[in-house]
């Protein structure tokens, strides 16, 4: 299969997802508009205080977690390839009454750099969930190095490469750890944030690629980036495995009488 072939149909995915998304008790919309929420304590303890800064969030999604930094006082641009997902961005900025602070660009990643016409940003910001749905991360890197002014930083917190080429129940490696040009195809109905929606999502296939640890970081250095910090958690923000725990908002931990594999990781780095 073409790669831009798997890309389409990830992105027709993608649009699928948001009506379904926007309702689920997963994204909690109507709670956080509610509550007037922040970034994640994590998220603001490693970025420091982010008033008057320019932020890009990469494959923002519906906007929750790009407009989160927006309350934060930053100035804020999200990017995603799905058209229904910048549409609804724009809309939720509205409703939390963000615009004025906010804008939002539909392009692939790979295109970032030209469809924001040249305009450099402070942060580069990823959330979980990004860059398997990327084919190539060494693009993905000269975007992000494009993105930043000299002495701006890239946050990235994303599922583990090792989490990702693991089975759904067991420790057992059934995908690649480095990067394939043959994406992996999942067929699930439902998402990650609803498995019941299964009428609007009934499994279409879906083609993720993963990327090594080492991968990814080389990839930024070789773009001119100097990693700052790299983490690597035995948690996450989602049930990935039958045994986690939920201990608090977003945060699935690893029982102490469980092996500990890293299921996510953070990672900071700053153009030279
Ligand atoms: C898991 S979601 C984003 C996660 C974000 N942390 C959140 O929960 O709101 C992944 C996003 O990546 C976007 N995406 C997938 N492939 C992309 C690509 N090639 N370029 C830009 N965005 C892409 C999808 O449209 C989707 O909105």
């Amino acid at each position: 299969m073409e790669i831009s072939a798997a890309v389409d149909a990830n992105r027709a995915w993608w649009d699928s997802t948001v009506s379904v998304h926007l309702r689920s008790d997963f994204y909690d919309v109507e709670g956080w508009l509610r509550q007037g929420r922040g970034p994640r304590a994590h998220e603001s303890e490693t970025l420091g205080d982010v008033a008057g800064l320019e932020l890009i969030h990469l494959q923002c999604h519906f906007g929750k977690d790009t407009l989160s930094w927006a309350r934060a006082g930053a100035r804020v641009t999200g990017l995603d390839i799905s058209p229904q997902a910048i549409d609804a961005a724009a809309d939720l900025a509205e409703r939390a009454g963000l615009a004025e602070r906010a804008d939002f660009v539909c392009a692939p990643v790979d295109e970032a750099v030209t469809a924001l016409g040249g305009r450099t940003f402070d942060i580069v910001y990823v959330s979980l969930g990004a860059l398997s749905w990327l084919p190539n991360i060494d693009n993905w890197a000269r975007q992000v190095a494009g993105l930043l002014r000299p002495g701006g930083r890239i946050f990235l917190h994303d599922v583990h490469p090792l989490s990702e080429a693991l089975a759904d129940d067991d420790l057992t490696v059934i995908y690649p750890w480095f990067e394939e040009a043959r994406p992996i195809v999942d067929t699930m109905a439902g998402s990650y944030a609803d498995m019941t929606a299964t009428d609007v999502l009934p499994g279409e296939p879906t083609y993720t690629w993963n990327h090594g640890m080492g991968e990814i970081v080389q990839a930024l250095i070789s773009h001119g980036m100097r990693l700052d910090l790299l983490d690597e958690h035995d948690w996450t923000s989602f049930q990935r495995f039958p045994w986690l725990i939920e201990e608090g908002e977003e945060k699935f931990v690893t029982p102490s009488d469980h092996l500990r594999v890293p299921l996510s990781f953070t990672l900071m780095a700053t153009k030279a």
